[in-house]
């Protein structure tokens, strides 16, 4: 595994065929998308909670993507966090690897392109570093112990990054009108931390870092480097996330679509590389644990809103997921409440 990471191999190579995309899939030139104000910027500073809760309400209808400042996660945590994640995968494949094996169950792990590398028809330029979060006593023994400060400082940053992410639910959960409580039950107990990186590519117009996907979470929050990359498609457009300094992306998951019963939209996505700079973040998904049920909120559901998506476990949602590969269609009907 460790050879196959493009950060192994990239410095002295040109793109291998197996990584070039096909026409259709190619980013192009990155001049061809517009990167503006175009996501939504939520102010978590302001006093007026109305407008904080409207404000994430309709962003994460109209695009399932929001940005947030002013959000009390200290920015020297960001700034640390973002240098052990440069450090990891700044190691040799090697380490990696050792660092990635300290459980016999695989909490945590490193790996390149989708996670199943041996049956994607295009590998991703895109190595990542994924393990569990919480509880933390019990995770933390299998984190990577170098850098030496990983575990200090990736157990702060988690802990605040979780505690925001209860803040946007909360206000989540008044804009659909649903109970405070209703993700303090399993939905979000299992949160998971994936630390990206894509490596400089020498050509950007063939490769992509991660195809256009839903995130299978409840929500994401990403912390972006400042470096460009990512993208949300909306109205059949791509649209750029313009870098903010200090400000967190937050992106709505399938999983919050189906409990809003279809009032949220888990946004599709997409990552494309470029030339000059290495690019990492570190998305931090809230996941329901495996056997908590899946559904939409009842309080959303009546005769005259029927239920767009049937119940399911969580783990029987990834099945379908994965199973699914991408295609939104098919994973639609998949949930759909009508081919039960
Ligand atoms: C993800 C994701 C975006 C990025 O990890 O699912 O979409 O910019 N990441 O790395
Ligand atoms: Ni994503």
């Amino acid at each position: 595994m460790e050879d196959l990471l493009v950060s192994s191999w990239c410095k002295d190579r040109a793109v291998p065929e197996t990584y070039i995309f096909p026409p259709e899939q190619r980013p192009g030139k990155l001049i061809d998308v517009p990167v503006g104000n175009n996501i939504p910027v939520v102010d978590l500073g302001v006093h007026d909670q109305t407008q904080i809760i409207q404000q994430i309400f309709e962003a994460s209808q109209h695009f399932g993507f929001f940005q947030v400042i002013n959000h009390g996660v200290p920015n020297h945590l960001m700034d640390d966090a973002m240098s052990v994640f440069k450090e990891f995968h700044a190691m040799s494949g090697k380490d990696k690897t050792i660092e990635c094996s300290k459980d016999p169950n695989k909490s945590c792990s490193v790996y390149t392109g989708s996670q199943n590398y041996a049956k994607e028809k295009f590998h991703l330029w895109r190595d990542g570093l994924l393990h569990h979060c919480n509880p933390q006593e019990k995770y933390i023994q299998f984190w990577p112990e170098k850098p030496t400060r990983y575990r200090e400082v990736v157990g702060l940053y988690t802990t605040e990054v979780r505690k925001l992410g209860f803040r946007i639910l909360e206000f989540i959960s008044q804009g659909l009108g649903i109970s405070p409580g209703h993700f303090s039950s399993g939905l979000a107990e299992n949160p998971r931390l994936l630390v990206n990186h894509y490596p400089p590519c020498p050509d950007p117009s063939l490769t992509l870092g991660q195809g256009k996907h839903r995130d299978p979470s409840i929500i994401n929050i990403l912390l972006q480097s400042e470096v460009y990359g990512l993208q949300v498609f909306k109205d059949e457009e791509w649209i750029g996330v313009k870098p903010i300094p200090y400000a967190f992306v937050v992106n709505i998951g399938y999983i919050l679509q189906i409990i809003s019963n279809g009032k949220l939209k888990g946004a599709e996505h997409r990552v494309v590389t470029n030339s000059n700079l290495a690019r990492t973040t570190a998305s931090f998904f809230i996941n329901p644990l495996d056997e908590t049920i899946i559904e939409p909120a009842k309080t959303l559901v009546d005769a005259r809103n029927p239920a767009l998506y049937r119940s399911l476990l969580y783990k029987n949602f990834i099945i379908k997921y994965v199973a699914a590969s991408g295609n939104t269609q098919a994973l639609e009907e998949a949930l759909s409440s009508s081919t039960e």
